[in-house]
């Protein structure tokens, strides 16, 4: 059977030049805990598979995907570290994985950083960064961020085509969620060109009435295609995932997880290139 090529690379046989810059999306919100990480590693994970060249990069000072994916990540320079000294070589940064085309940034040597800062502080190392990632040969940049849109984060998402915002699929959280559009409507103020792609509900349980409801009630608020119609189960699988340092599409149990990631890639994929598989 012919292996049906993904429209990222439609693109870099039918556009050479847009082919040399890598596609960077973030992944971002306002609250801590809504699945970000376990979002940023599987979704990484879907369009490595997919054949898409993709690197992860771990944003967040608490080194949340390199605790989850890398043993040693307290060790490994990082993001960080080049933010602070962009002489770094990018390939001192790279760390490669089994799969020949996802590899990841840890968030470096970050132990006195400071999360804080005003917003812009960054911008210049952080499009550096983005650059060499490009020079690298990679087809998508992945973001994980620090909860909340300041500091720094707010400069990853300024820096970054798109953004992803993962909501947990509780009543609680889905009060944050003006809020938070408030946010990134400032973030396009300042980017005008950033690509907001929507609201992922994460943790979702169908068979929970409050959890339903909360789901419901965001596509309520929101306007339609500003929420995935792919949806997150709560899954233990995922917490086991974790523990084990794996995206949950290499484990055996983790063949619905793969399928929900595919979904979300080809969301993403329909909204970043458009039905034909070309760049609007
Ligand atoms: N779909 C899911 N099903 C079950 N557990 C999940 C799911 N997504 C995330 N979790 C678990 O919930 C916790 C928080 O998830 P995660 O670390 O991805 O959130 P986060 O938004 O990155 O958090 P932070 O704001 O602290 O960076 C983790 O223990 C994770 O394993
Ligand atoms: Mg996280």
């Amino acid at each position: 059977m012919k292996k049906r090529l993904s429209p990222w690379q439609a693109e870099v046989t039918l556009n050479q030049e847009s082919a040399a810059r890598v596609t960077s999306i973030s992944v971002s919100s306002q609250k801590g805990g809504v699945g970000k990480t376990t979002l940023s590693i599987n979704l990484a994970h879907a369009y490595a598979r997919a054949g898409v060249r993709t690197l992860l990069v771990d944003t967040d000072p608490q080194g949340s995907v390199g605790l989850s994916l890398t043993r040693q990540s307290r060790l490994l320079n990082g993001f960080y570290d080049y933010i602070e000294d962009p002489a770094i070589p990018l390939d001192r940064l790279i760390v490669p994985t089994r799969l020949e085309t996802f590899s990841l940034v840890a968030c470096g040597q970050t132990t006195e950083y400071e999360p804080g800062g005003g917003m812009g502080a960054h911008l210049a190392r952080i499009r550096g960064f983005l650059r060499a990632v490009s020079g690298r040969g990679y087809d998508l940049c992945l973001l994980d961020t620090a909860a909340g849109l300041f500091g720094v984060t707010s400069d990853v998402v300024t820096s970054s085509d798109a953004v992803i915002v993962p909501q947990q699929a509780e009543p609680l959280g889905i009060r944050s969620v003006p809020k938070l559009l408030d946010g990134l409507n400032r973030l396009r103020v300042m980017n005008p060109r950033l690509n907001v792609l929507g609201v992922c509900l994460t943790m979702v349980q169908e068979d929970l009435e409050e959890s339903r409801g909360a789901a419901d009630s965001l596509r309520g608020i929101l306007p339609g295609d500003m929420v995935f119609h792919t949806q997150v189960p709560r899954d233990g699988v995922f917490v086991k995932a974790s523990a084990r340092g794996l995206p949950v599409g290499v484990m055996e149990e983790g063949a619905e997880a793969i399928e929900v990631f595919d979904s979300l890639r080809e969301e993403i994929d329909r909204k970043l290139l458009g039905d034909e598989g070309e760049f609007r």
